[in-house]
């Protein structure tokens, strides 16, 4: 099938490789020359595992091609929409801007039959604002909102294998036409059995917000827990395994630390907020007013614990924060914990050093009056503390006993609780974990 992808950042770039990658003939298209550019010549333009792979495999075939050319979109009969939706400035919405103009862009381009599918996380309602254009136009096109769960890091397997497809169409019936066209996109991942939920356009779009919703109420509740067992002297990682043994509740996402950060879930949970407000149903989502001030309490409270552990004063003291991605295996610095911490310590005096395997430009970039480097043992050197702040595989396997000679001070303090505190203490360090004594 012929398929456009508007918009080729975190979610567009690789879903065009996907969809490519499933055999369908592919024009990714974007404003940003930059991004285009790169895919162009198969390199992504962040870091993603595997996807600079499946770019060059793809590409190979000759079955993906990206334009800045939002005429490239004619002719292909299913457009999907993977535009940004930003947190608007000084507010809590969502920024629509982009979908509406990648929306507008395209009708210019539709034909007879065509199926628009929203993949952006937008505030319920927009779909249905959005079909009206769509069917308006002369051209009988039809808006299905086909929402993604894609997690950065895991993004290639994560659309290729979806725990789940969700269809919003307008009338919320399994025998729109528009359903058939779509399952014959899908018809590889429908074909392992991976269940397709049809529902209409607001339920939808409530999904991914709710989805996003629950995974912060998830983590927000075992990081309330960390601050009882604080002060109560527990230990919060052995009271997440053992809830989590218990199936209704699991053990995923009940990892405590620094907090949730990246372009997904502060930002969706504040549009969502907004939006109940406009609805008038604020009530019913005060919650998560509470679960983005336990995840910004996290970030204030590991500033007070480094200068605890720094004998009362962060002035002049050398910190090295080791991890400025929001998460491991990602360069995507967006409401990153990590890098806020950075800099609120930078701020209160300290001299901060921040390393990371990959996200260091993106970092640069946000925060210029930070300190980077990119090798660990040279960004280690003359700490007085080392704040491990996003659980990169190179950090949890650091060796307390080789990094002793390295540093001024044997102090750490591990903001995601992943290593082990018994080792780090009998190589003489001083460990502080999060909600752990
Ligand atoms: C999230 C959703 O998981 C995904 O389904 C959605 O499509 C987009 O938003 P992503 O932003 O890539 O994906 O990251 P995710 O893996 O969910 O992690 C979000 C944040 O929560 C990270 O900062 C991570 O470090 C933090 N986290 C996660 C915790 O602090 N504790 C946990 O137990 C899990």
């Amino acid at each position: 099938m012929r398929i456009s992808v508007i918009g080729c950042g975190y979610l567009g770039a690789v879903h065009a490789a996907c969809m490519a990658q499933l055999g369908h003939d592919v024009v990714g298209i974007d404003v940003d020359e930059r991004k285009i550019s790169a895919l162009a010549r198969s390199k992504a333009p962040f870091f993603e595992p595997g996807l600079d792979d499946l770019l060059t495999e793809v590409q190979n075939t000759g079955r993906l091609n990206f334009t800045t050319d939002i005429a490239a979109a004619a002719g292909a009969k299913v457009h999907f929409v993977c535009v940004g939706t930003p947190q608007k400035k000084g507010e809590n919405a969502a920024d629509l801007t982009y979908v509406d103009s990648a929306i507008s862009a395209l009708l210019n381009h539709l034909a007879p039959g065509d199926v628009v599918v929203g993949k952006s996380t937008v505030p319920v309602g927009t779909a249905r604002r959005l079909s009206a254009q769509v069917k308006d136009t002369q051209f009988d096109a039809d808006l299905v909102w086909n929402p993604e769960f894609l997690r950065e890091g895991h993004a290639v397997a994560d659309t290729l294998h979806p725990d789940r497809f969700v269809y919003g169409v307008d009338n919320g019936s399994e025998d729109h036409r528009a359903v058939a066209i779509l399952d014959e996109v899908y018809s590889t991942p429908l074909s392992t059995g991976t269940p397709r939920l049809i529902t209409d356009h607001p339920t939808a779009e409530l999904v991914k917000t709710a989805a996003n919703s629950f995974l912060a109420t998830k983590i927000s509740f075992i990081n309330a827990m960390a601050e009882l067992c604080e002060a109560a002297e527990a230990d919060v990682t052995q009271l997440a395994d053992a809830i989590g043994l218990d199936d209704r509740i699991g053990r995923k996402f009940l990892n405590a630390g620094i907090g949730f950060g990246g372009g997904c879930l502060p930002k969706d949970i504040r549009a969502f907020m907004a939006r109940a407000g406009e609805l008038g149903a604020d009530q019913a989502l005060t919650f998560l007013r509470e679960v983005d001030a336990i995840n910004m309490r996290r970030r204030t409270r590991v500033v007070e614990l480094t200068r605890q552990l720094c004998d009362g004063s962060l002035l002049g003291k050398r910190i090295t924060v080791l991890g400025a991605a929001f998460k491991p295996e990602s360069d995507d610095v967006r409401d990153s914990p990590a890098l806020s911490i950075a800099a609120q310590l930078q701020l209160q005096g300290a001299v901060v050093t921040v390393t990371d395997p990959k996200a260091l430009e993106n970092a640069a970039r946000r925060f210029p009056e930070l300190h980077y480097e990119a090798d660990t043992d040279k960004a280690v050197r003359g700490a007085d503390a080392l704040l491990l702040l996003t659980e990169w595989e190179d950090y949890r396997s650091l060796d307390p006993y080789e990094l002793r000679s390295l540093v001024a001070s044997t102090t750490i303090l591990d903001g995601r609780n992943v290593l082990d505190a018994a080792k780090w203490r009998a190589a003489g360090w001083v460990y502080r974990g999060l909600g752990r004594p």
